[in-house]
C-alpha cells in the first residue's frame, strides 16, 4: 500500500494517515512531523526548517526531497507507506515520480481530502496536540476525555505554533498557490481519488479503505 494524502492544512491528513497506517500495517510518514521532531531535538535540519514553518511557507524542495528519499529507504517503508504532507508542490511531485520509478515503485493512489475553507480555520485554531506521543485532538470536534490532557499518555496538550490565525492564513494561501496544482497533476495521470473530508473521522477512513483495499499494488 503506497498512498499519498493530499489536502489543505486541517483537512485531516494526519488524522487519517495514522488510522490508515495502522489498518494497512505500513508506516505513517509526515514531513511536517519529521521537521517538528528535528526542531524539538535542535538538529541542523530543525534549525533550517524553523523559519519556514513559523511563517507558514514551504521548506526548500532539495532539503525536503532528500529527507523523504532517506526515510523511504528505511526497512519499515519497504512494504509500503502513507505519505502525509509530501509532495507539496509540482516540483516535489515530479521529483517524487522520478524517485519512485528509480526505486521501481508505483503509487497505489493519491487520496485527496476535500474540506470547505470555512471549516479549515476552525479545525486548525481549535486543534491541540500531544507533544509527547503526537496524538491530535480538537477542542470541539474531538476533545480529550480530561481537558488539556492526552488520553493516550497523560501529557499536557499544546497548540502548534503555526496554528495561530495569521499563520493559518499564510498556510492556506501557500496551499492554493503551490499545492493545489498537484491535485490536477495527479488527476491527469488518473491517480487522484477525491473524498469528502467533512464527514465524521471514521466515515472518511471507511470510504478510503473501501476505495483502495481492492486496488492491486
Ligand atoms: P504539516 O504538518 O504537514 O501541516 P499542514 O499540511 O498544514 O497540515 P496540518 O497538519 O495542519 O493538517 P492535517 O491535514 O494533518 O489535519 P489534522 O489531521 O491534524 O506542515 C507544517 C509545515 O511543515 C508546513 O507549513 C511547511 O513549513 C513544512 N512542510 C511540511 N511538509 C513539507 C513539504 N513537503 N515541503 C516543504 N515544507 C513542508 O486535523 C486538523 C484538526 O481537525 C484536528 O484538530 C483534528 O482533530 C480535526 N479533524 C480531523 N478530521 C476531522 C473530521 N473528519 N471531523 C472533524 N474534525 C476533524
Ligand atoms: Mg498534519
Ligand atoms: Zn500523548
Amino acid at each position: 500500500m503506497e498512498l499519498v494524502l493530499l489536502g489543505p492544512p486541517g483537512s485531516g491528513k494526519g488524522t487519517q494517515a495514522k488510522l490508515l497506517a495502522a489498518r494497512f500495517g505500513v508506516p505513517h510518514i509526515s514531513t511536517g512531523d519529521i521537521f517538528r521532531k528535528n526542531l524539538s531535538e535542535g538538529t541542523d535540519l530543525g534549525q533550517l526548517a524553523r523559519r519556514y514553518m513559523d511563517e507558514g511557507t514551504l521548506v526548500p524542495d532539495d532539503v525536503t526531497e532528500a529527507m523523504v528519499r532517506e526515510r523511504l529507504r528505511e526497512t519499515d517503508a519497504q512494504k509500503g507507506f502513507i505519505l502525509d504532507g509530501f509532495p507539496r508542490n509540482l516540483a516535489q511531485g515530479e521529483h517524487f515520480d522520478a524517485m519512485l520509478s528509480e526505486e521501481g515503485r508505483t503509487l497505489t493512489a493519491v487520496i485527496y481530502l476535500a474540506v470547505d475553507r470555512a471549516v479549515l480555520m476552525s479545525r486548525l485554531t481549535g486543534r491541540r496536540v500531544c507533544p509527547k506521543c503526537g496524538a491530535t485532538y480538537h477542542l470541539e470536534f474531538n476533545p480529550p476525555k480530561a481537558i488539556g490532557v492526552c488520553d493516550v499518555c497523560g501529557a499536557e496538550l499544546v497548540q502548534r505554533p503555526d496554528d495561530s490565525e495569521g499563520t493559518v492564513s499564510t498556510r492556506l494561501a501557500v496551499y492554493d498557490a503551490e499545492t493545489a496544482p498537484l491535485a490536477t497533476y495527479y488527476q491527469k495521470s488518473g491517480r487522484l481519488r477525491e473524498f469528502d473530508g467533512d464527514q465524521p473521522v471514521d466515515q472518511v477512513t471507511r470510504a478510503i479503505v473501501e476505495s483502495v483495499a481492492g486496488t492491486d499494488d
